[in-house]
């Protein structure tokens, strides 16, 4: 795979930091990391000192709301100069809740707010307009803790609308209970809440609504396909593994993206394989490896009764398998269905590390489908990533959240440096990323419009030349 950014392209690309730099008027510098863009992308910080900021969401005033893991959901006006040049005009904390850790989701008329925290989903009526929630939260979706795994990643169908997708992972130590679909473990439900009143009280997730998958270890990424209605979801598969004895956790299981059917239920219900079944990413260093390819599944422990065959005869397979330990994180699509962003948090169990980036994945809007063969593994086209990975997680910065806001622009939320950062296809091959490093600018740390959610550091443009300098230094990095 080539996952390399062209040096070639430096020219252009200090011509059009320049532009980019002469024309945004304020500009963020990355707290710790400073990103690296693939030609015809360009990326700006527009937000930092946010705590763990994971999911994004537009509201219907075009503000964006974004879940601070351990702090509640934040709302964000920027004032919007064209290009990725946005600066945050006010911001403010739209719902001070400590459980809140990872998933939003707004109704269809955008006056309902959604967000869970590993317990529950729950619901506020929300006033766009005012910025802020008119009610106490209700529950709408409840009884799912567990340990480990406890993001409750939130999806409204547009497909099914009043639908709400919920993936909910594995509690890893009992592995075993995901093998029982009553469990409620390692799947994702769909719920109709059209109907749900105060008075029903909350869906169980354990044994109410659409099972739309399980053996899923933990699906953080849910995205339904704009036009065709397809639900797709990536996986994080496990850490550590072992076949037949030998350690092969290097390169082994790949990430998987999966094919889930439709809110509605059809084409759902499909056992992807976990605790028993994982993809093959890296075949050679797989023992006993006949009849694997990247596409298929393997057993960690083959026995009697339970083979590579066995994978292949109960389970379903991967649509797409990643390399092993990136972490997908979201996916979201473009609004006319021919493309998908997909978030890569990034190792922890690998010697080097790997992930942290965004990528894209080219989608066929007709069916709903990847173009890529399930066999593929260059279907990952790069977005933006972080310039040496050896320095990572450390040093790096890690996303999570993704958004697509109405001029296409691609937001993403870094957990890991508490920022968010604007992204747009610019097309051609001048992509570049119009962040100098370090450099002394005054600071906006402190209270006020700009300074509510927390610190970060603000500088004027640098001069064209000096950009040109550094962006070049970090494309050749
Ligand atoms: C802040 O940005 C919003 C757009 O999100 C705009 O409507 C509003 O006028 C801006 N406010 C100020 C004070 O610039
Ligand atoms: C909660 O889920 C568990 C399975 O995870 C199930 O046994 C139990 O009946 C559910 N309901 C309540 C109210 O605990
Ligand atoms: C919800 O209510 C609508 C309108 O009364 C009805 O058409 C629909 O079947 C109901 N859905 C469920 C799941 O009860
Ligand atoms: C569910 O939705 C899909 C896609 O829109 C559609 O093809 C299918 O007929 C629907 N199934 C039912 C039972 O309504
Ligand atoms: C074979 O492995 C499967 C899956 O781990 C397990 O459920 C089963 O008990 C094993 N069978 C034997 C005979 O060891
Ligand atoms: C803001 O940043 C400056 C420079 O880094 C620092 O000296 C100051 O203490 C910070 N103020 C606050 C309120 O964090």
């Amino acid at each position: 795979m080539k996952y390399t950014f062209g040096s070639t392209l430096l020219c252009a690309a200090a011509a059009a930091a320049t532009a980019a730099a002469q024309s945004c008027s304020s500009v963020l510098i990355p707290a710790k990391a400073k990103p690296v863009v693939a030609p015809g992308w360009q990326a700006q910080l527009v937000a930092g000192g946010l705590t763990k900021p994971r999911s994004i969401a537009f509201d219907s005033t075009g503000a964006v709301l974004i879940v601070e893991s351990g702090k509640g959901v934040s709302r964000h006006r920027f004032s919007d100069f064209g290009g990725t040049c946005l600066a945050a005009n006010h911001s403010h904390m739209l719902v001070e809740m400590k459980e809140l850790n990872h998933g939003i989701a707004l109704s269809a008329d955008g006056a309902t707010l959604y967000a869970s925290t590993a317990e529950a989903v729950l619901a506020w009526t929300y006033d766009a307009r005012g910025g802020a929630v008119r009610s106490e939260p209700r529950r709408v979706v409840a009884n799912m803790s567990n340990s480990d795994l406890v993001t409750r990643t939130l999806v409204m169908s547009r497909a099914r609308p009043g639908t709400l997708i919920v993936s909910r992972g594995s509690a890893d130590e009992h592995a075993a209970h995901a093998e029982v679909v009553s469990s409620g473990l390692s799947q994702v439900r769909a719920f109709d809440l059209t109907n749900l009143t105060s008075a029903d009280g909350p869906y169980d997730f354990s044994s109410d609504g659409i099972v739309l998958g399980w053996g899923l270890r933990n699906s953080v990424g849910v995205g339904e396909h704009p036009t065709a209605g397809t639900v797709y979801a990536v996986e994080n598969s496990v850490d550590g593994v072992r076949r037949n004895g030998v350690d092969v956790h290097e390169n082994n299981p790949g990430e998987e993206l999966n094919f889930l059917g439709y809110a509605n239920g059809t084409g759902a219900g499909r056992n992807f394989g976990y605790p028993h079944c994982f993809a093959v990413w890296q075949v050679d260093e797989i023992p006993d490896n006949e009849g694997l390819a990247v596409g298929k599944q393997f057993a960690i422990q083959e026995n009697s009764t339970h083979r590579d065959e066995t994978c292949e005869d109960k389970y379903a397979p991967p649509r797409l398998t990643f390399p092993a330990h990136y972490a997908p994180m979201d996916i979201k699509f473009t609004p006319e269905g021919q493309r998908a962003y997909v978030s890569f948090r990034g190792s922890f169990d690998r010697s080097s590390p790997v992930g942290y980036r965004v990528s894209s994945l080219a989608w066929d809007d007709a069916t709903g489908h990847p173009v890529a063969d399930a066999s593929s593994t260059d279907a990952l086209q790069d977005v933006i990533t972080n310039a040496d990975l050896s320095v990572c997680p450390d040093s790096c910065f890690r996303p999570v959240g993704l958004a697509l806001d109405s001029l296409g622009r691609l937001w993403v939320a870094s957990d890991s440096t508490g920022e968010i950062y604007v992204l747009q296809r610019t097309g051609g091959d001048q992509g570049v990323f119009v962040q100098p490093a370090g450099g002394s600018g005054g600071s906006n740390n402190g209270s006020g419009e700009n300074g509510a959610a927390g610190s970060w550091r603000r500088e004027t443009a640098m001069a064209g030349a000096l950009v040109a300098a550094v962006v070049g230094a970090w494309l050749m990095a």
